[in-house]
């Protein structure tokens, strides 16, 4: 539990002790359509995916339908009967309808439009219509093609291989044992933005693993992250678990709000602030974040490879998904839960501050992915260089190699 690598107190030795010395990487690592197939192939369609969170399916019956941009995947979600969650090709076992039309709901069963075949919430088919003139087809034992699925702290993970290389639990390592009951549960105010994006995914990736752009590109919309003494806004504590990590971002101890509107919000407790104690802080509080006490700090980041990242927040967290479906184009998933729905105009209004100011610093990371990826595909740059403080961006780059090649 306690092997996972912590970076030493020199920054400048971090790449070298982890043997991250790879400086760059050429812009095709991002650009190139063949790259984005040996991720789509050797990658999401390998590993396991987090998609869902078992709140959404809290009854027999309950299910959501999800679309899986980057393999084109059409799945249901569905408790079962006997409180499984399963997860299904949302394909008739006949001629391949999409059989569930709605994004989520409750279900006894589930009929296909086309010729009516019925399907029990464990996927089995229960009846045909003029079952005699499908002999080799069985009710009760064929049905709809089954994706396998885990769940780890409430968070619902598909694997799209025919067999998992590893189970899920393999598959998380430490990372899956060090956070395992973290008290997501308790936050169940969600507000989710999904958001289209003309970039490459590893783009938005990168952005949330290196610190060094917040003092610069997000100077104004997290003015208490930035601290003279620490100008290139070096995580404080990061920790590599195999291919997954976490980073520390620190704030500010000396920040004060300097607008009355600002200091109003944020004594609600609703915002992420470096200075006030929010009402509900289970989260932050556990021992398994922040291991070295930074004070004040902005939040951890929880990185599961290959496209999630779990941010603690002081008043929540922030569960990102990237999902690419080309090289220059993915979906943003942002899925903000809060512990606690607005009950006052106070409140109200706090959370509104919040979610704008949350706003800005995600228009500000969305749009420099677009840049950067209109920049890099001009064609002039040969390589992107990682430098010694974004040695987060080596090891995921290195993570990611190593898994497409089936060395991890
Ligand atoms: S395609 Fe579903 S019943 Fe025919
Ligand atoms: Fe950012």
């Amino acid at each position: 539990m306690n092997g996972f690598t912590r970076i030493p107190e020199s920054r400048w030795l971090r790449s070298r002790d982890l043997k991250l010395e790879e400086s760059s990487a050429p812009a095709s690592f991002y650009t190139s359509q063949e790259q984005f197939e040996l991720e789509r192939e050797q990658v999401f369609r390998r590993a396991w995916l987090s998609v869902a969170r078992v709140e959404e399916l809290p009854n027999a019956g309950d299910f959501v339908n999800l679309d899986i941009l980057t393999l084109k995947a059409k799945l249901i979600l569905v408790r079962g009967d006997d409180g499984e969650v399963r997860g299904f090709h949302n394909s008739c076992a006949h001629r391949g309808v999409m059989v569930v039309q709605k994004e989520k709901g409750n279900a006894a069963q589930f009929r296909c439009p086309y010729h009516a075949w019925v399907y029990g919430t464990d996927g089995k088919l229960r009846t045909i219509p003029g079952a005699d003139m499908f002999p080799d087809v069985k009710c009760g034992h064929d049905g709809l093609p089954p994706v396998h699925t885990g769940i780890w702290n409430g968070f619902i993970f598909v694997n799209f291989a025919k067999e998992p290389e590893e189970s899920l639990e393999e598959f998380l390592g430490e990372a899956g044992v060090l956070f395992s009951d973290l008290p997501f549960e308790d936050y169940n105010h969600e507000l989710r933005f999904p958001q289209p994006l003309a970039t490459n995914w590893k783009h938005i990736s990168n952005a949330f693993t290196e610190g060094y752009h917040l003092g610069f590109l997000h100077k104004n919309s997290l003015p208490f992250v930035f601290d003279r003494e620490n100008p290139l806004t070096d995580y404080p504590t990061v920790r590599f678990m195999g291919r997954h990590s976490a980073n520390i971002t620190g704030a500010n101890s000396k920040w004060q709000p300097t607008k009355p509107v600002m200091r109003f919000a944020l004594e609600t407790g609703f915002a992420a602030d470096a200075e006030l104690e929010p009402a509900g802080k289970k989260l932050m509080d556990h021992p398994a974040i922040n291991p070295d006490r930074i004070d004040p700090i902005m939040e951890e980041a929880i990185n599961i490879f290959p496209n999630t990242q779990i941010q603690v927040l002081r008043n929540g967290y922030l569960w990102y998904q990237y999902w690419p479906s080309g090289p220059n184009e993915m979906l943003w998933d942002v899925r903000l839960f809060l512990d606690r729905a607005p009950h006052s105009f106070r409140t109200e209004f706090a959370e509104a501050s919040y979610v704008a100011a949350s706003r800005d610093v995600l228009a500000e990371d969305s749009s420099m992915g677009e840049l950067q990826q209109q920049g890099l595909i001009s064609g002039g740059l040969e390589r992107v260089k990682y430098g010694e403080n974004e040695f987060m961006l080596r090891h995921f780059a290195q993570t990611l190699t190593n898994y497409i090649e089936g060395k991890v």
